[in-house]
């Protein structure tokens, strides 16, 4: 077992040995370790949720091509020892004193010749999105630029210089001194990464694991059934951050490999459970548009690249935007224990309010989508109240299957109109057999207005949440095709 995180901070390895340093807990966050550092104060807290992207940071890890993979990250939504084996950028190390000048990274002097620096409490995390796309784009597009910025918000709306500047930066193919010194800090990392021993971080308080093998995890499931299972932690953060919860026992997922597997046979595709809703927005662009679509307007940049699609069907909240997905496509989960291994299709794992099957020696391993069938029409829609990183109000997704303009199978999954995300199961019978016009799904919406109780929440009310519910299958109806 190891007792000490170990990380790259600096370009040079920094050891955290929880026994000396009282103050930090396990899971102090990456955030508030930066800043009880007398050297990293540029990272800021302004909301300690993800909202805000002040206190964004990029981590680089050992890709698969076995250069570094720069990823951002909301510092506010990671403990410490998630960050083991990995490297640790933030705002003070991007310029470089050279003949005793100071010489800026090409994103803070694109920001300073576009007049995008506002305010210090911002403009931090600014510049650490704009140096994550700077090392992942070379000449990205405006919808790149907006995306990666989309985790960062400034009250003082001055975004236009400051997409000018990412314009302007990228264009050097990611090239810096951090290309120039990567072998070294591969060298580093691959130096901590050599003991696949887990971590077992035990203090006064609390017992934080983090195993680098799967079977590794189960044994600890078996052994610490009560704890914490968290991956991302951009759920499981927020119960510190914002709550005070003291997490006793947590077993962390995130250094397994194992669990971000993905392949694809000729009837579906197979998803590890720890692969980040980033890496699946990715993987569905081409071949599962209705999740690529939904993911283009989940959170930020910043938290996708940390939540996993395990996470977001674990947590079984209603107005998680995965699972109407997952039960339009008839989506599997396979959940496995040291002894057994059991599938359940995607409605019998969800209970109820952010109540799973997963029993209390079970981790989920993957998740199977199977193929859509030649002439299935799929889509999702999600209704929030901005656009981009907000919660959904209502979430739905629908599965159609015509023979000629009569409806032979219809499910439609319905988020944020119950205690649990579920099918509207009479509307749907409402519909089977019947002829996909305009009228039959105007009066489809009268039954499905009947079938669902929804909450008035500070989201919205009851009322405008059962619209909303028909409008969206009003919407779908006029972008579906008839054969
Ligand atoms: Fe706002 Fe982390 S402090 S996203
Ligand atoms: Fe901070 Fe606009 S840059 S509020």
């Amino acid at each position: 077992m190891q007792k000490i995180i170990r990380f790259v901070l600096d370009s040079e390895i920094v050891e955290v040995d929880f026994s000396k340093y009282p103050e930090l807990k396990p899971t102090t966050t990456v955030l508030n370790y930066l800043r009880w550092l007398p050297t990293h104060k540029g990272v800021k807290e302004g909301c300690a949720e993800g909202d805000c992207g002040a206190c964004t940071v990029v981590m680089a890890e050992p890709g698969p091509d076995g250069g570094l993979v720069y990823t951002t990250i909301d510092s506010c939504l990671v403990f410490l020892p998630m960050i083991h084996g990995k490297q640790l950028i933030t705002v003070e190390n991007l310029a470089i004193k050279m003949k005793r000048e100071q010489v800026l990274h090409p994103v803070q002097q694109a920001m300073v010749d576009s007049n995008g620096s506002q305010c210090g409490y911002c403009t931090p995390g600014i510049v650490m999105s704009l140096f994550g796309m700077y090392k992942n784009h070379h000449n990205p597009s405006r919808e790149i630029i907006e995306d990666a910025l989309t985790g960062n918000l400034c009250r003082c709306t001055g975004y236009q210089p400051i997409v000018e500047a990412a314009g302007k930066a990228c264009m050097m193919h990611g090239k810096d001194h951090f290309s120039e010194k990567e072998n070294e800090v591969l060298a580093l990392l691959q130096r901590i990464n050599r003991n696949k021993d887990s971590l077992e971080i035990i203090t006064p308080k609390q017992k934080y694991f983090k195993p680098f093998t799967y079977p590794e995890a189960l044994r600890l499931r078996e052994e610490y059934p009560h704890a914490i299972v968290t991956n991302g932690s951009t759920d499981v953060a927020l119960r510190q951050t914002k709550k005070n919860d003291l997490l006793a026992e947590i077993i962390d997922l995130s250094g397994i490999t194992e669990l971000k597997a993905y392949r694809e046979d000729d009837n579906c595709f197979v998803i590890g459970a720890g692969t980040s809703l980033e890496q699946l927005r990715e993987l569905t662009k081409e071949k599962l548009p209705s999740f690529h679509e939904v993911l283009n307007v989940f959170g930020s940049l910043q938290i996708r690249n940390l939540a996993t699609l395990g996470g977001n069907i674990a947590s079984a909240s209603p107005i998680g935007d995965m699972l109407p997905l997952l039960i339009a496509h008839g989506a599997w989960v396979k959940l496995s224990s040291l002894s057994s291994e059991r599938t359940l299709i995607i409605e019998d794992f969800i209970l109820g309010y952010r109540h799973t099957a997963i029993g209390h020696n079970e981790l989920i391993r993957e998740v199977v989508i199977p193929k859509p069938e030649a002439g299935s029409q799929l889509r999702a829609y999600k209704v929030s109240k901005r656009r981009d990183l907000d919660i959904s109000t209502v979430c739905a997704a629908f599965r159609l299957k015509l023979r000629n303009d009569t409806v032979t199978e219809i499910v439609m999954a319905y988020g944020g109109m119950a205690a649990k995300t579920r099918r509207a199961g009479n509307t749907e019978n409402f519909l089977a057999g019947k002829t996909w016009s305009r009228q039959n799904v105007e009066e489809a919406m009268e039954v499905l207005a009947t079938e669902f109780e929804p909450i008035s929440d500070a989201r919205s009310d009851a009322e405008f949440r059962t619209r909303a519910a028909g409008n969206i299958l009003l919407k779908f109806y006029t972008e579906t095709k008839v054969n």
